[in-house]
């Protein structure tokens, strides 16, 4: 090796030498889809509908500087110190003030502030988490929660949704099934509202049932709510933190999507034995939460009210929302549906079963266009029929421009299938895979279909040239 260049790359013969070292749990670790996907968010030439990414470039550049100016003026030894695990006060102040937007009233010695609202996933995991033991969640599921649970070896049992979210027949199915077999779950995970993936919302009524499950059997329950505040329409409804109060809940959120992910704080509140067991397991994990950012979102709060962004993002998002609608209904063939979020930065849409969105994605990116691939969503290979599409981060004309790359690449699929079968099937998703109610009608004659016998065999011979890219898979 010349001296300066790079090292080359791991063979296949470096990493066997490696392999006897590794931890059991990395033989279930799997890389997040969303990570391997945001190496193409960055390829200039690819409309990318796959990130969560809200979309900074509408925070002004000279806010940015004026309150960093302060930060370094009024606070720079401290920002650029160490902090308490828990928090700077001044920030849990700040989080306060949010949680009272969302109509809870909240002790800020009762907060941790954590990076993200993933890291406070991650302690949950690892406050409550063994190698075996049940997490119930949602099916779909948030996709960046499943490598952590799978990091931790949980068993991760998903429960259906609708368009009210978690069905809570269901989950009572679920949680006596498990009861037979001496089981019971260490938590329950929802995002209740305009859910990441589903772009769904938990009813009211079904917030009060699960709480009141969540006590009558005495489970906790992750409430994960980065969204609730990135409301479009409708009325906002009660968290199931102010409904339970905090005995069976934990809470957790984040400034990512009404401020920035790039300052990585989040912050979640507990039962206070969880909340003290979650802050000793940070302290091993990072000491503490970014002492610069928590001292620049002080700042922001400080210089004004901080609603009035949120509401410019929400005005942004509502009508990026609209023209994603607006295009598949005018782009996508009429086999497929998708929902119809109130808020949120999702859309989740549901192709006919014998389509691959594996697949489908290494065609899409044939024509510089990406999107999440259901199976993301799920731990045991369902939603392979599914898509996610992100309508926060690119300006309108280019949703408008991906909708139409997509609905083509599907259109194609579609066709293919009708020659095949030698007619136009009326193969609308499979919604026993893919249960979340959709927006679009079923067909014309509002007829749902079972899926064709020899479906599973046509999506064979329907598989998508291979990859030529390494694209992110579920
Ligand atoms: C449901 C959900 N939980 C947690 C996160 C993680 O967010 P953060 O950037 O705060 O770590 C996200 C991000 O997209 C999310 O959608």
């Amino acid at each position: 090796m010349n001296p300066g260049s790079r090292p080359p790359r791991s063979t296949v013969r470096d990493i066997e030498r490696y392999a006897s070292l590794f931890a059991e749990r990395t033989q279930v670790m799997k890389s997040s889809a969303m990570r391997d996907l945001m190496a193409l968010t960055e390829r200039e030439d690819v409309i990318s509908l796959a990130g969560g990414l809200p979309d900074t470039s509408t925070f002004p550049p000279e806010s940015y500087a004026s309150l960093m100016r302060t930060v370094a003026t009024e606070c720079c030894a401290r920002a650029l110190q160490y902090g308490p695990t828990e928090g700077f006060s001044r920030l849990k102040r700040c989080i306060a003030e949010v949680m009272s937007a969302e109509g809870m009233e909240i002790d800020p010695d009762d907060l941790l502030v954590t990076t993200g609202g993933q890291q406070v996933i991650d302690l949950v995991c690892k406050t409550l988490i063994d190698p075996g033991d049940v997490i119930v969640a949602e099916a779909p599921t948030y996709p960046g929660a499943v490598p952590t649970f799978c990091a931790y070896q949980a068993d991760v049992v998903q429960v259906t949704m609708d368009r009210d979210g978690m069905r809570i027949d269901q989950l009572l199915e679920t949680l006596d099934e498990l009861d037979r077999t001496g089981r019971r779950p260490k938590f329950i995970y929802t995002v209740p509202n305009f859910h990441n993936p589903a772009g769904v919302t938990m009813s009211l009524q079904r917030r009060r049932d699960l709480v009141r499950i969540a006590a009558e059997r005495e489970l906790l329950v992750l409430e994960d709510n980065p969204y609730g505040l990135l409301r479009y329409e409708g009325t906002p409804l009660p968290t199931l933190r102010s409904l339970d109060g905090g005995e069976f809940v934990i809470y957790a959120s984040t400034f990512s999507k009404i401020l920035s992910p790039g300052v990585r704080l989040g912050w979640t509140t507990a039962p206070p034995p969880v909340l003290q067991k979650m802050s000793i397991g940070k302290q091993s994990a990072d000491l503490c939460s970014s002492s610069v950012s928590q001292c620049f979102v002080a700042a922001y709060f400080d210089s004004g009210p901080w609603h009035e962004y949120v509401r410019s993002l929400i005005e942004i998002y509502r009508r990026r929302r609209d023209v994603m609608l607006d295009s598949l209904a005018e782009h996508f063939p009429r086999e497929a549906e998708w929902t119809h979020p109130e808020g949120g930065l999702f859309i989740w849409a549901t192709m006919p079963a014998y389509i691959d969105t594996n697949d489908l994605l290494a065609r899409a990116l044939e024509e510089h266009v990406a999107f999440v691939p259901g199976r993301a969503a799920f731990v045991d290979g369902r939603g392979g029929s599914a898509m996610r599409l992100n309508f926060s981060g690119v300006g309108e004309d280019d949703i408008r421009e991906g909708i139409r790359r997509i609905g083509e690449v599907v259109r194609e699929q579609v066709d293919l299938y009708d020659t095949l079968t030698g007619a136009r099937a009326a193969a609308m998703p499979q919604t026993g895979a893919d249960p979340v109610t959709a927006h679009r009608q079923r067909s014309a004659g509002g007829e749902e279909r079972e899926p064709l016998q020899e479906d599973a065999e046509l999506a064979k011979v329907l598989r998508l040239p291979a990859k030529r890219k390494r694209a992110g898979s579920g």
